[in-house]
């Protein structure tokens, strides 16, 4: 018996778009038991258990398989156990956990037969992008970009005690490849040149600590404008989180949630935006999250008892 804990992801963070993201303090947890039954059982024990198949067509199987299928090894029951905390189909990387778990369970289960870039490139192939993958399986802040035979990135571990990761998550789902289809096919040069610039300049910021920059760094042009009338109230959020002091406001993955960047001293941000949301906007609640600088790991390993 192998027991993983996964944590959320926020992509895009902004300017990076497909290729940034972050682990965040909020996790979910895979169980996986081989025994001889012959069967496939998955039990989950959160209400995402409404949405989620629980046959051979669960995506965190699916990702056991690929590792299976790839290193030979011979599984002949399996019992597995979900606690999904991660809110599904909000921007969270939910799915990126799952593959990102069903990967690590898998392997812990085949006697480590894949290594860390192994496991990588599987679970962004099964993906599509690493932005999410990356920082699910690594932890920290992470740059990534995706080459035809891996994927190159840089982790840095940002210190939970300088920033946190406030999230406002409401309550509608925003599928990402409905969240896809509205983005053009192509966009005019200067907007890339504006993304190129921006996104380096946030790699640059939180590599370095000059959290002053963030605001100005997080300026997209790529997505977020196509992505507001999926979403509405973004912009009124947005300024809502600037003038309560948030240090940066983007976008987290393909949204629908919002992420706003906050300055690990401040005591009033989550207080307040949390009692503004209650009485004014009661279908999004604030999850007040810091970076995890750890990814994926094995919490309980048994298989030799
Ligand atoms: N980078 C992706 C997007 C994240 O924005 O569509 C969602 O998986």
């Amino acid at each position: 018996m192998v027991k993983i804990r996964i944590p959320a992801t926020s992509a895009n963070m902004g300017a990076g778009f497909d290729s940034m993201g972050i682990a965040l303090s909020l996790y979910n947890y895979v169980t996986a038991e081989e025994n001889d039954s012959g069967k496939l059982e998955i039990d989950i024990i959160d209400d995402s258990a409404k949405f989620l198949p629980t046959d051979e067509e669960n995506l965190i199987y699916r990702s056991m398989k690929r590792v299976f299928d790839l290193t030979g090894h011979k599984c002949p029951g399996l019992k597995l156990t979900l606690e999904n905390n991660i809110m599904i189909t909000r921007g969270l990387g939910s799915s990126s956990a799952g593959i990102v778990g069903g990967v690590v369970a898998a392997n812990k289960l085949c006697g480590d037969k894949l290594s860390t870039d192994e496991m990588l490139r599987l679970a962004a192939d099964i993906e599509g992008h690493p932005d999410n993958v990356t920082p699910a399986l690594v932890g920290g802040f992470t740059v990534n970009v995706m080459t035809r035979h891996s994927v190159r990135y840089v982790k840095t571990e940002l210190n939970p005690d300088e920033l946190r990761f406030a999230a406002l998550v409401p309550d509608f789902y925003l599928q990402t490849k409905k969240s896809r289809e509205v983005l053009p096919k192509s966009v005019p040069h200067n907007d890339a040149v504006y993304n190129a610039g921006h996104s380096a300049l946030l790699a640059a910021s939180l590599i370095t600590g000059k959290y002053e920059n963030i605001r100005t760094a997080v300026g997209d042009k790529l997505h977020q404008n196509y992505r507001k009338r999926l979403i509405p109230n973004m912009d009124s959020l947005f300024r809502l989180c600037y003038q309560k002091g948030a240090l940066g406001v983007y976008l987290s993955g393909a949204g629908p949630t919002i992420i706003a960047i906050v300055d690990g001293s401040d005591k009033k941000f989550a207080c307040e935006i949390s009692g503004i949301l209650l009485s004014k906007m009661k279908d999004w609640k604030l999850y007040e999250l810091r970076p995890d600088n750890i990814g994926a790991c094995v919490i309980e390993n048994q298989q030799n008892k």
